[in-house]
């Protein structure tokens, strides 16, 4: 097969679909890669590399995709990519189809075989392609609030994990799922007093054992998130309720009590967003104060981090590279049902159910279009 790997062109985008490695054991699997020049290159990986892995860097985006039989990206298409779709082309990347009806209707009209990371499902139900993120976002998420708490950007002038004589910070964590954990991990490496709420008491039971009950754990209501807040340098909001959007837990009133100079990293915010006086913010201008309280809600935190989340969501991907690679699309979905789950856009029919229903589409399986 022949696979193409485009230079991302979202704004900010800095992550990459395949790495070298990726490319070399294509290469030696019999498969050719055509890789965008320094489409690598953000993410500290440059053209050398690509090269000395067997692929062929090619000057332009046209390029790669006229050429590919499958092209695997990082983020959905935008406009100005429309004009490369084509019958019998392959895209493999994060689509979030159900806001998108334009990007829908054109990979439709060109009978696209769009498959989707954030849908494809493992043997224990979960979502692989989109847990490396949570974990970069949720280890990053402490790394970032200690720096805002540093007094120079706003914050209440704590080290997390103080020194002798002096307490530590205290975190509090919104949600006990891949990012709070993750959240948790760092926070107490770091030395801080770390609280997770969550709903799931089963989840907190977990939570205490395998933290040995390092980690506070309280059950998810108005009062304990009230009282958690009000004590907290840190509050990390890391709920999901998923396909809603995030229940806003942390009111503008707790927000008001919380201490001055404390911080708030909403990582749900782009889902909303669980705290009430978060909005989105970029990179570029991350924070803002309400109440004296900073807030850092940007929708992409692993785009800050491009070489490690790079490699963490091709982990996670490559294998499924490597098996479209392999069998073929079409044997592939047979051979996998989470591949299939993955799969969107097929044969100019929408094959992702909820997909369908948000933009009042007719959906057919997968199975009955094979
Ligand atoms: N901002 C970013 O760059 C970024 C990056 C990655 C993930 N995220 C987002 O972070 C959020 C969390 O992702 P995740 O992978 O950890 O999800 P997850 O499903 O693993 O965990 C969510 C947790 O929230 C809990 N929860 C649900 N309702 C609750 C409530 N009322 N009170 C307390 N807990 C509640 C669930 O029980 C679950 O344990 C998602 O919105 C995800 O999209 C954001």
């Amino acid at each position: 097969m022949l696979i193409g790997v485009p230079k991302e062109v979202k704004d900010h985008e800095t992550r990459v679909g395949i790495v070298p490695s990726g490319v070399k054991a294509l290469v030696d699997a019999g498969h050719k890669v055509v890789v965008e020049t320094n489409a690598g290159a953000l993410s500290s990986m440059p053209d050398e590399d690509y090269k000395s892995a067997g692929a062929e860097i090619v000057g332009s985006a046209a390029e790669v995709w006229k050429q590919a039989d499958m092209v695997v990206k990082v983020k959905e298409p935008i406009e100005k990519e429309y004009q490369y779709f084509r019958p019998d082309l392959v895209l493999f990347t994060y689509l979030h189809l159900a806001p998108l009806p334009e990007l829908t209707e054109t990979l439709l009209k060109k009978k696209v075989t769009g498959i989707a990371y954030e849908t494809i499902r493992d043997r224990n139900n979960t979502l692989p392609l989109l847990t490396p993120m949570s974990e970069v976002a949720g280890r990053m998420a402490v790394q970032v609030g200690a720096s805002y708490l540093e007094k120079e950007r706003g914050g209440r002038g704590v080290l997390l994990g103080g020194v002798p004589g002096v307490p530590p910070a205290q975190v509090t964590i919104i949600g006990a799922g891949i990012v709070g954990t993750n959240s948790a991990k760092i926070a107490l490496g770091m030395g801080a007093i770390v609280t997770l709420i969550d709903l799931n008491l089963n989840r907190l039971r977990e939570i205490d054992d395998i933290f040995n009950g390092r980690v506070y754990t309280l059950a998810s209501n108005y009062y304990h998130i009230f009282k958690s807040c009000s004590h907290a340098d840190l509050v990390i909001g890391a709920v999901l309720i998923p396909g809603a959007s995030a229940p806003k837990l942390v009111t503008r009133q707790m927000v008001s009590k919380m201490k001055k100079g404390a911080v708030i990293v909403d990582v749900a915010i782009d889902q909303g967003g669980c705290i009430e006086t978060a909005h989105p913010t970029t990179h570029s201008n991350p924070a803002y104060e309400v109440d004296g309280v900073v807030h850092y809600c940007v929708t992409n935190m692993p785009a800050a981090v491009p070489h490690t989340s790079t490699l963490a969501l091709t982990n996670a991907t490559f294998p499924y590279v490597m098996k479209l690679a392999q069998l073929g699309p079409a044997a592939a979905m047979k051979a996998d049902e989470g591949i299939r789950e993955g799969v969107n856009t097929f044969k100019g029919y929408v094959t992702y159910p909820a997909v369908a229903e948000s933009q009042k589409r007719k959906a057919k399986t997968v199975s009955a279009l094979l």
